[in-house]
């Protein structure tokens, strides 16, 4: 470049305080406008924390890897949008720890596939993909449908989520188990109590079998993904003006 080039490479202290002068305005010139922004998450409708099972679900997703082979981040893209519906907000993972956003597709998109099937399909699904998508090549989980849900351990995983800026009251901890029972049983008293705590969330036994069982946990999460921002009210330019 310049001829006086040379005199800076020949000294390492004026090499360094110039290096370090044009790194720090690259950095400036990225960080400093996260300053003035209002927030980097949007403001939406409806977000809320996991209901207990649908933490248990959650987890039980997590410990299955279901990430390994679907997505849960729709991005803005046309032939997306029109495939699995809106793309993604920050918003809709802020409460997700460990979020899933994932970085494979051997499977759909799963971010909206809260209400698309019904409950007896998944159940079908997981147990036996096969039985209802004959091409499909995701292995079945034949066994949630046997397994008891663990409960005792429900309020433990709400605190957690809590020790990283969930917003779970005192109260929901507290009731943390009676939820998540109740989530699955539509005759249960808590049922209401569940609904006040987690608006939304839907209430059904999700396997059909009077047990609760890891099966019901995990499409009770499925059902709610997806399905809480209130895209009515939300407005996307909000962020930039
Ligand atoms: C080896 C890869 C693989 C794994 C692991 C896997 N899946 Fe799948 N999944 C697929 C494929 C491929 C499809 C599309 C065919 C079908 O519907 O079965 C699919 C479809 C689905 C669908 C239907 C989505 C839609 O929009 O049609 C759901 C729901 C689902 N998987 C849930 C799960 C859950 C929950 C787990 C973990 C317990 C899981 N999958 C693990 C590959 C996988």
């Amino acid at each position: 470049m310049s001829f006086k080039h040379d005199v800076i490479e020949k000294n390492s202290i004026l090499l360094t305080v110039l290096t370090l002068l044009v790194v720090s305005i690259g950095g400036l010139v990225e960080i400093a406008p996260l300053f003035y922004l209002e927030s980097t998450i949007e403001k939406v409708k409806g977000m809320r924390p996991y209901s207990p099972l649908e933490l248990a679900g959650r987890n039980i997703y997590i410990r299955e890897g279901c990430y390994n082979c679907h997505s849960q981040m729709i991005r803005p893209l046309r032939d997306e949008e029109e495939r699995y519906g809106h793309y993604s907000l920050a918003a809709e993972s802020m409460y997700d720890h460990p979020f899933q956003w994932g970085s494979k597709r051997t499977g759909p998109d799963l971010a909206r596939v809260g209400g698309r099937y019904s409950n007896d399909w998944h159940v079908a699904h997981m147990i036996n993909p096969r039985s209802v998508v004959p091409e499909s090549i995701m292995p079945g989980y034949p066994f949630l449908a046997e397994t008891p849900l663990k409960v005792v351990d429900v309020a433990a995983h709400l605190r957690a989520n809590r020790g990283v800026g969930v917003p779970y009251s005192d109260e929901m901890i507290e009731m943390a188990e009676q939820d998540l029972i109740s989530q699955a049983d539509p005759d249960s008293d808590g049922a209401d109590a569940v609904l006040e705590r987690y608006p939304g969330a839907i209430i059904a036994n999700f396997d059909g079998n009077p047990e609760l069982t890891e099966l019901d946990a995990i499409i009770a999460y499925l059902q709610m993904m997806g399905t809480l921002v209130d895209f009515e009210a939300y407005e996307p330019e909000a962020n930039y003006r």
